[in-house]
């Protein structure tokens, strides 16, 4: 029988988003186990604390198979205490390739048992990041249909509308 394979899909998640989510579901079809990891030290002002975050990903994504956690340092040391052996991330548009790629090589020369693997979200969700939802969020933007009900309450509570 062959090992669990399992994905660890990293990111700020400040807050998670229909993206995000997305990419969560296109994950477990290759992967057996999907860790979601915040990186708690990578935004340095969020606006969500790691707690929050974590308690809206779990809200978001419900699946057996899907594991929520936090961690400090670098993303290859976790991915090795995890047991993964593969890393998902998101590529929207070109504007995320440069940064993404720099990524990907710089946690292969720290880990190269570590596959790097990218994924394209669903087309009507290519546009959506995180900040774009606060900066809409903030001024009053309706942001329902970009993410879950549960971070659509807590946006409108952080911004007190
Ligand atoms: O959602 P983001 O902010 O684009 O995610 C970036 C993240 C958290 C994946 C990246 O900053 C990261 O991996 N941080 C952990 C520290 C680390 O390993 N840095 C070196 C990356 S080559």
């Amino acid at each position: 029988m062959s090992a669990a394979r399992v994905a660890v899909y990293p990111g700020s998640f400040d807050p998670i988003t229909r993206g995000h989510e997305d990419l969560v579901s296109r994950s477990l079809r290759f992967a057996d186990k999907v860790i979601v990891a915040v990186a708690v030290n990578a935004t340095k002002q969020p606006l969500f604390s790691p707690e929050e975050r974590l308690a809206l990903i779990r809200e978001a994504v419900s699946h057996p198979a899907v594991e929520v956690r936090s961690f400090e340092g670098l993303l290859v040391d976790f991915a090795r205490r995890a047991g993964a052996t593969v890393i998902v991330r998101g590529l929207r548009a070109v504007s995320d390739f440069e940064y993404e790629f720099q990524m990907a090589l710089m946690n292969r020369n720290l880990e190269p048992a570590l596959e790097t693997v990218f994924l394209v979200p669903a087309f009507d969700l290519t546009y959506l990041s995180s900040s774009l939802v606060r900066e809409v969020a903030r001024y009053g933007g309706d942001v329902s249909q970009l993410v879950h009900p549960a971070v659509f309450k807590a946006l409108k509570q952080k911004f007190g509308k």
